[in-house]
């Protein structure tokens, strides 16, 4: 625990009592704030729906008032109404007993930076301590979390601690979804969604207390998020000016980071207590856990199994083995509960992960590194480590031109200690790391910033509309020069930047909705085009975390032939359009029921279309507020709706050449239409597409056909295509 005073003295508190409450006035909306694009990961809140209005920070600059949502009944925000049991766990947790230091070493700095080991209770108790205590005064207490799934689910548990229901005096907010009310004092949130605040609010005057979690991650978006803390402190924090105005009226804020710890000790006691067949080299790592787990199985007592696996593939395949062997075992061996957890996890799945193992049974959690410090999951005794996670990865291609990937790749020496930290929380426990000594020494020791390995595009965006710049910011560590010189180019091409590097009005416009810029910029064009309403359903679905299609191996050509019945000539995007027009068609007559049984028929996810339906309607609040109209329809022309995925998907064309193959008008690629698209096999002229699919070529996924001039006609093409 660290206090940081960035003044000499400390600073005059504000008191907690009798100050009006500083009065909000956003220039726009926050409830759709970003998140993680990686993890869009929803968590089961079931009632998120019933008690929260999603357009509840509407009201935000209006007067405090009683939430319209009611806690359940039975419950109140009372503190005579919270559960006994929970209270108790509570003051079990090991930072109970450092509750008071904690408070007063807040109270007495401006940051403080706080170091614990995962479950020992920083990320649901510090708020409430420091709520308890009155510091944050009569703010907010925001928590950052680098992860969707996190905030959400963290919200929900201390919700329950505080006995009221999410959205209350605890909330939430993510990308597309927020659980809030007028009444909110602790709000869990996306780092990326806070960032995006500052855009509306750049001195985040809402809050008095910021705490900066999971800090060791180092995402790009907590990386923005320091350096602009940093700022925003000086300013609030400064002592009255001569001229007493200015960011005089504010109160102070708190900063505190949180961090989860590198014991060196505790990470030998561990590996020490691997058994030797964990130290053979397994290449296979699928395989190696497989047997592993049911060397653990079949020889250990009780207790449950974590597998740390990078992906969700690897997870799927480990669960259809796991599954096959656990169906052939003798009977008096114990059953297998096998649950998965991943970030598209559909939410009806992930509540098992966190009940009480049933008895006679033992639980298997096949998890990606979300499990490794941002999710707790009690009772585990057993940990399997494969060494591998997965991690988003900018590579570089042609001069200023490059992708985000995501690549498999051996964990850090961090992410092995803490992935073994997750065993015997509750006594002894055992992990079993799948690598030998040898290759956890080559490990890096911490990850490489995301910073210095993602695109910056959409960052670069919002650093320009707060009047930054990646250059000039001062980072905990540079981003590096080539990925900023793509990013600018990428923002220059959809004329959100002009050639001296200064945003445009366009710029602004894209930055207010919470999109990725091309996509921003195609809905911006759409505006101008007079087909709002069915570009915003096609971003909407791109948005979602899952593909619209299923894929099957099973069932591939009576996919196909469903398919078929959405099909439309121009491709992908129009397809898109028309299989959301049927299936609201059926939401309008269908039950639920009939309405999932109707998405079984024609293999559509039905998790992908009421996400991409959630996110419309987000959007849509958005263009109304910016007094876009969301209704303007183009009907059946597809010409002005192409024409403003043109826009946005400028970098992502390609033009036919002579031999038949498809070459990329920015940049050089040959490219091949994905065999999952509609005008796979097909030459046209020319294309747009969503994303490139890097496998034994280069892949056009999501793909339009398109005449040449729409290409041509965007001014930025003018001189390059003629
Ligand atoms: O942030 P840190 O890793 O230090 O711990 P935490 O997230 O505050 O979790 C403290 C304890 O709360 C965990 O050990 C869990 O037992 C419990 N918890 C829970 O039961 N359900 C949750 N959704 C979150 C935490
Ligand atoms: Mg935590």
């Amino acid at each position: 625990l660290k206090g940081i005073s960035n003044a000499p003295q400390p600073h005059r508190r504000h008191s907690s009592h009798g100050t009006p409450r500083q009065k909000r006035t956003p220039k726009r909306d926050h409830a759709w704030m970003d998140g993680s694009d990686d993890d869009d990961l929803e968590v089961k809140r079931s009632k998120k729906h019933a008690s929260t209005p999603s357009k509840s920070s509407h009201n935000s600059d209006q007067p405090r008032k009683k939430p319209r949502l009611s806690a359940p009944a039975g419950k109140s925000s009372a503190s005579s109404s919270k559960d006994p049991s929970l209270q108790k766990q509570r003051k079990e947790l090991p930072i109970y007993t450092g509750k008071d230091a904690i408070v007063n070493i807040i109270r007495e700095n401006d940051v403080t930076v706080l170091i614990g080991e995962t479950g020992s209770g920083k990320t649901t108790q510090v708020p409430q301590y420091l709520l308890e205590a009155g510091l944050a005064g009569s703010g907010m207490i925001a928590v950052t979390q680098p992860r969707k799934v996190a905030a959400t689910s963290l919200a929900a548990r201390v919700a329950a601690e505080q006995g009221t229901s999410v959205g209350a005096l605890v909330g939430y907010s993510v990308r597309f979804d927020e659980a809030s009310s007028p009444e909110t004092r602790i709000k869990y949130v996306t780092d990326g969604m806070l960032v995006r605040e500052l855009l509306g609010d750049p001195l985040l005057s809402r809050y008095s207390v910021i705490i900066v979690d999971e800090a060791h991650e180092r995402t790009l978006r907590t990386d923005l998020l320091i350096a602009n803390l940093k700022t925003i402190q000086k300013a609030r924090n400064a002592p009255t000016d001569a001229k007493g105005k200015g960011a005089a009226k504010l109160t102070p804020l708190k900063v505190v980071i949180m961090s989860a710890t590198l014991e060196a000790e505790k990470f030998s006691k561990f590996y020490n207590n691997a058994p030797d067949s964990a130290k053979i080299v397994q290449p296979d790592y699928v395989d190696a856990a497989l047997r592993t787990f049911f060397q653990i199985h079949t020889d250990r007592p009780q207790g449950d199994v974590l597998i740390f696996l990078p992906g969700q593939e690897d997870i799927e395949s480990l669960e259809k083995s796991i599954q096959l062997y656990a169906n052939q075992l003798p009977v008096d061996v114990p059953g297998v509960l096998i649950c998965p957890m991943y970030a598209a996890l559909p939410p009806s799945q992930q509540s098992k992960i966190f009940s009480p193992t049933p008895s006679g049974m033992r639980k298997c959690i096949l998890a990606t590194n979300i499990a490794e410090t941002s999710i707790t999951i009690p009772g585990i005794k057993y940990v399997i480590d494969t060494g591998k996670c997965k991690e988003k990865r900018y590579v570089a291609r042609h001069a200023g031109s490059g992708y985000d990937t995501l690549l498999t790749r051996d964990i850090t020496q961090s992410s092995a200690v803490q992935r073994a930290g997750r065993a015997g929380r509750e006594g002894s426990g055992y992990c079993f790391r799948l690598y030998t000594e040898e290759s956890f020494r080559k490990m890096p020791i911490t990850a490489e910033p995301e910073i210095r390995r993602c695109t910056l595009t959409s960052s670069l965006l919002q650093l320009k509309c707060l009047g930054q710049d990646l250059e000039e910011l001062d980072f905990m560590d540079k981003p590096d020069e080539s990925t900023v010189a793509s990013a600018l180019k990428t923002l220059f091409l959809l004329g959100a930047l002009d050639n001296r590097k200064a945003l445009t009005p366009l710029g602004r416009q894209m930055a207010a909705f919470p999109l990725e810029p091309p996509l921003a910029r195609a809905l911006v064009a759409s505006t101008e085009m007079g087909c709002t309403a069915e570009v915003l359903t096609i971003i909407s679905v791109l948005s979602a975390s899952s593909h619209l299609f299923v894929d099957t191996h099973d069932a591939r050509d009576a996919a196909a032939d469903a398919r078929r019945k959405f099909r439309h000539l121009s491709g992908d995007h129009l397809t898109v359009l028309n299989v959301v027009r049927a299936y609201e068609e059926v939401a309008a007559s269908e039950s639920k029921a009939g309405r999932r049984d109707w998405c079984r028929k024609m293999f559509l996810n039905e998790r992908c279309l009421s996400e991409a339906m959630n996110i419309r309607a987000q959007l849509r609040d958005v263009c109304a507020r910016m007094d876009v109209d969301w209704k303007a329809s183009a009907g059946d022309n597809e010409v002005p709706i192409l024409k403003a995925l043109v826009r946005g998907l400028v970098e992502n064309t390609a033009f036919l050449q002579a031999d038949g193959s498809y070459k990329q008008v920015m940049g050089s690629s040959i490219v091949k239409i994905h065999p999952s698209s509609s005008l796979a096999d097909k030459k046209v002229p020319a294309i747009i597409f969503d994303e490139l699919v890097y496998t034994t070529s280069v892949y056009a996924r999501g793909v339009s056909a398109v005449p040449r001039s729409y290409i041509a006609e965007v001014p930025v093409f003018q001189a390059r295509v003629g």
